[in-house]
């Protein structure tokens, strides 16, 4: 057990990344609670948990209203007595979304939930992290913060924002025995890159296609990332914090990236530059 006596609260923890997070922290001995919009998702993320014989709990939230992040944290407070573990993995992309070309609210909504979001919940488990002088959170950014994509304005506008977060909560936390980390990976078979398929596309002869572009021959699982925070939640990386973990399948060790299929390059020329 990698997390024993530990308890983990996981926004948008219901799909894709942060329901790997979720299962996987419950199998190292975490207790668990998952927030989202679905509560359907949340539930099933829970009911696997339970199966695997862990425990876990899910809150209903928006994670970019005061309310609903206030309510995620206190309601974990209460069932558990204790938050050692926050994981900001709720997000969402709009693409084609140039400065010119993005609608007003597609900007505010990614802006709101992507990094307005990642606020509001850490301060208030900060809040209950302070008082206990130990914590780990991890902000599950992207390489869509560290470099520019073609019509991701917003998206690498939040995700670039929540590098610099992230650094910025290590510094002002590090005192109270708290690690802000952040990971950043490129592309992972979830539902959030179903948007990039044309019509008619299959989703997983795409992944197989746009796994070529990486020179470790694939895209991302969902499970990647989990054994990354994994690493950064445990007493394993009690000496990191303020880091950019890159997850990318070597993409990102050549420059240019190598071209293809990536979607990338390919799926905005056009459209996201149309003024
Ligand atoms: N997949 C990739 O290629 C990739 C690459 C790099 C980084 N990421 C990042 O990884 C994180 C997880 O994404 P994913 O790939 O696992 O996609 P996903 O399956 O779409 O997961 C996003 C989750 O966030 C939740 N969410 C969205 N808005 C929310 C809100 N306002 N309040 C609470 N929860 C909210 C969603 O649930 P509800 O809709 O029910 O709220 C959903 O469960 C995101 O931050 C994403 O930017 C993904």
């Amino acid at each position: 057990m990698r997390l024993p006596d530990r308890v983990a609260l996981i926004t948008g923890g219901g799909t894709g990344i942060g329901r790997a997070i979720a299962e996987i922290f419950a199998k190292e001995g975490a207790r668990i609670a998952v927030t989202g919009r679905r509560k359907a998702v949340l539930e099933e993320t829970v009911e696997a948990i339970r199966q695997a014989g862990g425990e876990g709990i899910a809150i209903q939230g928006d994670v970019s209203q005061i309310a609903d992040a206030e309510r995620m944290v206190r309601t974990t407070m209460e069932r558990y007595g204790q938050l050692d573990i926050l994981v900001n993995n709720a997000g969402v992309i709009v693409r084609n979304a140039s400065v010119t070309s993005v609608a007003i609210e597609d900007w505010d909504r990614v802006l709101n939930i992507n990094l307005r979001g990642v606020f509001l919940v850490s301060r208030f488990a900060l809040q209950e992290m302070v008082k206990a002088r130990r914590g780990s959170i991890i902000n599950i950014s992207s390489t869509s913060g560290l470099f520019g994509d073609f019509g991701f304005a917003p998206y690498n506008a939040s995700k670039g924002g929540l590098n610099l977060l992230t650094k910025n909560m290590a510094l002002d936390y590090a005192r109270y025995g708290i690690r802000v980390n952040a990971i950043c990976p490129s592309l992972v078979a979830t539902p959030m890159p179903r948007t990039r398929l044309k019509p008619g596309e299959d989703f997983e002869q795409a992944v197989q296609e746009w796994g070529k572009n990486f020179p470790l021959g694939r895209v991302g699982r969902p499970e990647d990332v989990a054994y990354a925070a994994l690493y950064l939640a445990s007493d394993e990386a009690s000496w990191v914090t303020g880091i950019e973990l890159v997850l990318d399948g070597g993409i990102t060790a050549s420059h240019p990236p190598s071209s293809g299929t990536w979607p990338r390059l390919t799926e905005h020329s056009g459209s996201a530059l149309d003024l």
